[in-house]
Order: C-alpha cells, then structure tokens, then sequence
C-alpha cells in the first residue's frame, strides 16, 4: 500500500527529469551527475538522488561513479522518438493539474467538477486561455495518437465511405493516418479554431497526398459538426464529457450526416471485472474534467439518447475500441 501512496512522487520526479530533458542530455551516452547539472543548470547533490531513485524504477540507470545511462523507460522521455512520453510527463506534472486533482475529493462529495472548482472554467477553455498549456496539451495528444492510429486505420473498412468528418480531430494525425491507408477516402478535419489554425501548420493534414483530399473546418461541436459526411469519427473525444453534452455531440452528428450515415466512436469501452485496466485509471482523470469512460452499454444508452443505436463494438490492437452507430 504505501508504494502505491507513494505513486504521486513518482509522477513528480518523472515530471523533473521531463523538465531538465535529462533523457536527451544522455542521446550520445552515460554521462556524470556533474555534467548533467552543468547541462541542466541544476544542483547535483539534489539532481542525483532524483537519478537515483528514478533509476531505482528502471527509468535511467546507474553505472559506476554517479554515471547516468539511458534505459528503455528512460528514451520514452526523449522529446522526438516515436511515442515520446515527454510532452505527457511535462502535462501531467504541471500545477494546474495537480490543482484540480486536489479537488477530486470535493468532486466526489458534492457531484462538481472538480476543474471547474479549481479554475472556474472548463478544462478546454481553461487551455483555450492558456496557450502554452495548450501547446504541451496538443504533443501529448499527438505523441499517444501516434501508438494508436495505425491500430485504429487498420481495424476498421473505411473503404465504403466517401467523406469521414474527424470531429474534434486535433492536429488531425487519425484522420492522416485514414486517409494514407485509404487513397480514395476524402476528410473534413474538425476542432475548435485555435486548435484548427495549429493543425492548419501541422505536419499531419498538409501531408502530400493528403492535404489534396482534406478540408479543415472549424467551430464549436455543441453548436453544429460539418454537413455530408459518411461517417463521423470521434477519438477521445466523448470521454471529456458527461453523457448529456456527449448526446449532444452524437446528435448533431446524427443531423449532419448523409442518409446512411454511421457515428464512429473511438474510445476505451471499459469491461467489468478487477484486472487491470488502464482506462479505469483515466476514468478519473476524465472524472476530474468532468468526463467518463463508458462500458459498452453506457454508450448505448448514450447512443439512444441521441436517436441513434449502436451496432457493433469493433476492437482494435490498441486499448481503443471503435463503438459504431447509425441512425435508429
Ligand atoms: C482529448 S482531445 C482528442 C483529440 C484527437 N481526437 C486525438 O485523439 O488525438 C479532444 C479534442 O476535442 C476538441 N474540442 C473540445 N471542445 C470542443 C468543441 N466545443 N468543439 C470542437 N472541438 C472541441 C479539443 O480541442 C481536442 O482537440
């Protein structure tokens, strides 16, 4: 028990070597504590028992003569490899988060959000308000997508569809990821419109070979989602919600969708049972947002409420399911 209380300072010290960007400062090899201060700009006898400890988790190791070395847990921490972890270590780490989760306890007394009690805003307009957030906010998004988009594109035949609207699309990488693995499929990336101008720079839609066959719209997904499309795919994006705007999100799908059209939703689908399960975990930070995971007849039931009826749960190789919808 007292490991797992000691989680939180795990976190912290994960955060620390994000920060320093310890885990670049060793890309060519094993280097000093000393050398490692000096690069960071830090105090050694204080950076190398944060070292220490974190090497005693398998992230960094110890050689000889306070040497430090990468391990496999330590490159996740490299800002540009495949999956980097950094951007997710330095989101998590900081303090408007761990405010917010300190309100997790009155969130539970009372049914508020405990974000909202914290910052007096929503979480995504608190970032709206906060670019820099929202910048470090975006690579997490985009460094975990970059795991789970290949899986996604290649469990589910798209090849019957004509316009795939991604709504809430990010940076736009899934729906890249889609239309690369589908030459014919056209896309219309949406997302609010700073989030929108940011993917307008990106790498991912401007690709070529896909920014020919892809639009971005933006706007507010509660108001109205793009007109046409086939399906409308929706990634990480319901479990920032509660079930009455996520019925809202499906609806107005449901009306900008083409007669046959389908709401694909990509998301954890939780299973009962007490194994581990990773987005049982995320459920709470989706509690402190005022979000959730759902099970596979919550989002029936969410399905419902919005006048459509979930047809089939398709899994993927990642821990994302793809939940599909048509009109009831
Ligand atoms: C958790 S992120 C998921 C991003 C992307 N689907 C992915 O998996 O990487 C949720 C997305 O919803 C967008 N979003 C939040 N509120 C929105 C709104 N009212 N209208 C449109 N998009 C919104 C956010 O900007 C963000 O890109």
């Amino acid at each position: 028990m007292f490991t797992l209380i000691m989680g939180r300072w795990v976190s912290h010290l994960i955060y620390v070597a994000a920060k320093l960007e310890v885990a670049d400062h060793l890309k060519r090899g094993s280097r000093t504590v000393e050398e490692l201060a000096t690069a960071t700009e830090v105090q050694a006898p204080a950076l190398y028992r944060v070292l220490r400890a974190l090497a005693s988790l398998g992230v960094f190791a110890e050689t000889k003569d306070k040497r430090f070395k990468l391990t496999p847990l330590a490159v996740t921490l490299q800002k540009a490899v495949p999956g980097s972890m950094h951007a997710a270590a330095l989101m998590f780490g900081e303090k408007y988060w761990d405010d917010a989760w300190a309100q997790l306890l009155h969130g539970v007394k009372t049914g508020e959000i405990p974000f909202l009690k914290a910052h007096g805003v929503p979480a995504f307009e608190y970032l709206e308000k906060h670019p820099d957030s929202l910048k470090i906010f975006g690579e997490t998004m985009t460094n975990v997508s970059s795991t789970e988009n290949p899986a996604i594109a290649a469990a589910y035949k798209f090849s019957g569809i004509r316009t795939l609207v991604d709504v809430g699309g990010g940076n736009g990488s899934l729906l890249a990821s889609i239309l690369k693995a589908n030459p014919k499929l056209k896309g219309v990336l949406f997302d609010l419109p700073s989030v929108s101008t940011r993917a307008n720079q990106d790498r991912y839609v401007t690709a070529k070979g896909i920014a020919e066959r892809c639009t971005l719209q933006s706007g507010d997904f509660f108001e109205a989602v793009p007109k046409g499309g086939d399906a409308y795919i929706m990634k990480r994006t319901l479990h920032d919600w509660d079930d009455e705007r996520c019925a809202k999100i499906l609806s107005n799908c449901c009306t900008a969708m083409r007669e046959k059209g389908r709401v694909l939703v990509v998301d954890a689908v939780i299973s009962p049972g007490n194994h581990p399960d990773r987005g049982k975990l995320l459920d709470m930070q989706m509690l402190v947002i005022g979000g959730r995971e759902r099970t596979k007849q919550e989002f029936a039931t969410l399905f419902r409420d919005a006048g459509l009826k979930l047809i089939r749960v398709v899994p993927t190789k990642c821990p994302l399911s793809i939940v599909e919808g048509v009109r009831a």
